[in-house]
């Protein structure tokens, strides 16, 4: 049996705490769909295709992750690639009550899909797509939160 796992997000842009909770989660589940979902409360400074296209560059070498973009309810699109489980990654207490808040809302959906939480490595604990732009806005240094890509792409989008 094939285990198909989505690990879905925001990605403006796709940071390495990110990136590590793929990579993990990708040792774990046969084939992970990474998909750009909208987070109604959240204003992105990055278009759908060029958050796919900077998740496709930084994931290029996992073989079993793809990449994907959808409008809609993330219960719907794991329907539609016939996964059964979604990943999320967890950073501190503070994520708990809205990942609660999400997850129990999935399972009311369609309870047939489980979540499953990956902790953050502690040296990603602290970071956020949001944090990073507001660190690039200013032309501070986020080599060491982002991958060399998406470095470029925030330089090219505050025209650093
Ligand atoms: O990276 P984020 O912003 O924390 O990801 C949140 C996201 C995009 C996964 C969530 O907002 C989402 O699933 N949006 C799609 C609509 C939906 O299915 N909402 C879940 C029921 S509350």
């Amino acid at each position: 049996m094939t285990r198909i796992a989505v690990c879905p997000g925001s990605f403006d842009p796709i940071t390495y705490g990110h990136l590590d909770i793929i990579k993990r989660g990708a040792k774990v589940f046969d084939e992970v769909y990474v998909v750009v979902l909208n987070n109604s409360s959240k204003k992105s400074l990055f278009s759908i295709q060029e958050r796919m296209d900077l998740i496709g560059e930084v994931t290029k070498q996992i073989p079993n992750v793809k990449v994907d973009s959808f409008q809609g309810l993330l219960v719907d699109y794991a329907n539609s690639v016939q996964a059964d489980a979604i990943i999320r990654g967890l950073r501190a207490v503070s994520d708990f009550e809205y990942e609660m808040q999400i997850t129990s809302m999935n399972r009311v959906l369609n309870d047939k899909i489980e979540t499953f939480f990956i902790m953050t490595n502690s040296q990603y604990s602290f970071l956020s797509s949001s944090i990073v732009k507001e660190v690039a806005q200013y032309n501070g240094n986020v080599s060491d939160l982002v991958p060399q890509e998406v470095e470029d792409a925030l330089r090219n989008k505050f025209s650093l």
